[in-house]
């Protein structure tokens, strides 16, 4: 089999965003494109000649022609061995967890997450190291500085490889081993979970409802829910994976997850309601009537981690993000544990977990997860979830509630103006910065502004530097508001905005969090002049 070196432009535009790099499938479908940002990513990692990679994506348009053209490479780059799900499946957590189990070099997962697929939808490619983790910035900056120059890659000239059959075979030097994408992931759950008394649960009538957005995540749900803990098999809906999800926007949020919710806030709704994104490492967590905001789906799980068998000696501390509300610090500090925020992305996680200063981290874009994998964890919450219900039993709203009384409320929301003008999303962004000197001090009927910054994060382990974070609104009481440019998009520009205010009173637990910060939400509108700026008054997605 012959090795082709293939001469070729370099782009200017492989920069990775929060996870990975992600633009449009005709994107990636121009000459050489895919190519030169894997061979970027092999030059980058240096892995020794006869290392073993994992493969594999979350099945959405272009997903098969890219395994092919990676596995060619891979072989003409000196991999010994590629570990590629069936079908060319794998979801995220599951990518990680091959990566750790079979202690290889590190892997390649292909999706662009929660973003639209299919000819004109979004594609994706990130590279995961040894711990099963996403890249570290360092690692990503230098695939990006390396694309800049990039002039030629390597590539087998052979024949696509079987990829729907469990088997190995030989490409050049390297073998291709097809691995059953669920099997291992499957595995790994019940290792953590008291699965009998999931099981007991699901026997006694309660009925629950998980939505695979016609994503990645419907195999592994069939088996895991219905196979191994016996749920009905109208348990799963949108089941099977489409390149397309369907034409859904296969992100679990109130919005895009509509159908599903309107099961859970109609009449005779099941007990417990979920869904996951494309490549399934995000979750959404409702109850009967209820839904549960990430933020306190990561402080209830803290709050409850004793009752799970993977963490019943207790947990070592938690990680989240700088947007996601403060009420899992409140448990953190109720058990004597540290708490850590980072910066939104979840690879600011890796080295916490690694240096074993964290078990359990969240952030309010839907993720969750633990130091099981280097991935948030869509299925893994569900069951993390489940594992609670089955031991208390108790409805999801009354469990909520009761940990509100005891910790108090962080009344939580985010809102997001998507595909704003690039300028007029970062002329909100700069107006605010340069209002970091006059804002201290300006009150708004009972809000008064104690102090801005851009969030900047030094990592405790590496001791690098992230700055630009975000910037933080502060009040006096604790109150506070977050402004943030999406890093996931590939169309314009995602304005978020986190709002977050602190209520003790249980009296008031039970309003409407939109009603609660209705105050809070004039005063971001106003401060960062969003409406004359971009011409939007109201968001496009309230989570
Ligand atoms: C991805 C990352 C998450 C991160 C999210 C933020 O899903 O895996 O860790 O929280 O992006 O997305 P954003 O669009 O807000 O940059
Ligand atoms: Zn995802």
């Amino acid at each position: 089999m012959t090795i082709q070196v293939v001469a070729s432009q370099p782009y200017q535009d492989q920069k990775p965003g929060t996870s990975g790099l992600r633009k449009r499938v005709p994107a990636f479908q121009q000459v050489h494109y895919l190519q030169n940002f894997v061979q970027s990513i092999f030059d980058t990692i240096q892995a020794a000649p006869g290392a073993t990679l994992v493969l594999g994506g979350d099945g959405r348009y272009y997903n098969r022609q890219a395994i092919q053209i990676i596995l060619k490479m891979a072989a003409a780059n000196g991999f010994g061995r590629v570990l590629v799900g069936q079908g060319g499946i794998l979801s995220t957590p599951a990518a990680s967890c091959v990566i750790r189990k079979y202690k290889t070099f590190g892997g390649i997962i292909l999706s662009a997450s929660h973003n639209p697929g299919g000819p004109d939808g979004d594609f994706g490619i990130k590279y995961n190291m040894e711990n099963g983790g996403p890249a570290t910035e360092t690692v990503t900056e230098a695939i990006y500085a390396r694309s800049k120059v990039i002039n030629e890659y390597r590539i087998v000239d052979a024949a696509d490889v079987a990829l729907d059959v469990i088997g190995e075979s030989q490409l050049g030097n390297m073998v291709v081993q097809v691995i059953d994408a669920v099997a291992d992931y499957a595995e790994l759950m019940e290792s953590l979970f008291d699965f009998p008394a999931i099981r007991s649960l699901l026997a006694s009538g309660f009925r629950l409802k998980f939505d695979a957005m016609h994503a990645v995540t419907g195999p592994y749900a069939r088996e895991i829910l219905v196979k191994r803990l016996g749920a009905s098999e109208d348990s799963v809906m949108n089941a099977v994976p489409l390149e397309d999800f369907g034409q859904g926007h296969p992100d679990p949020n109130l919005t895009y997850a509509h159908e599903l919710v309107e099961i859970m806030y109609g009449d005779n709704a099941p007990e417990f309601g979920a869904a996951s994104d494309g490549d399934g490492d995000r979750n959404m967590i409702l109850g009967d009537h209820f839904f549960v905001t990430p933020s306190d789906s990561l402080a209830l799980m803290a709050a409850n981690a004793r009752l799970i068998p993977a963490y019943a000696a207790g947990i070592a501390g938690v990680a989240r993000s700088m947007p996601t509300s403060a009420a899992v610090d409140r448990v953190a500090e109720e058990l004597g544990i540290p708490c850590y925020e980072t910066p939104t992305g979840w690879k600011f996680f890796g080295n916490l977990m690694d240096a074993g200063k964290v078990t359990l981290c969240g952030e309010e874009s839907f993720g969750t997860g633990s130091d099981h994998v280097r991935e948030k964890d869509g299925l893994w919450a569900v069951l993390f979830w489940l594992n609670i219900l089955a031991i208390k039993r108790q409805p999801v709203a009354t469990l909520v509630k009761r940990h509100w009384r005891q910790f108090g409320r962080n009344v939580y929301s985010r809102h997001d103006y998507e595909n704003l003008q690039t300028e007029a999303a970062q002329g909100v962004m700069t107006l605010l910065r340069d209002s970091f000197a006059s804002l201290p001090g300006k009150s708004f009927g009972r809000y008064t502004i104690a102090s801005c910054d851009d969030f900047s994060y030094t990592d405790p382990i590496d001791g690098s530097l992230s700055t630009k974070q975000g910037v933080r609104i502060l009040f006096e009481d604790g109150s506070r508001i977050v402004f943030r440019l999406s890093g996931t998009g590939t169309e314009g520009a995602t304005l978020r905005i986190y709002l977050e205010a602190y209520e003790p009173d249980s009296t008031k637990h039970d309003l409407d969090a939109q009603d609660a910060l209705a105050d809070m939400i004039k005063i971001a509108l106003s401060i960062s002049e969003l409406v004359t700026r971009t011409g939007r008054d109201t968001p496009t997605v309230i989570t």
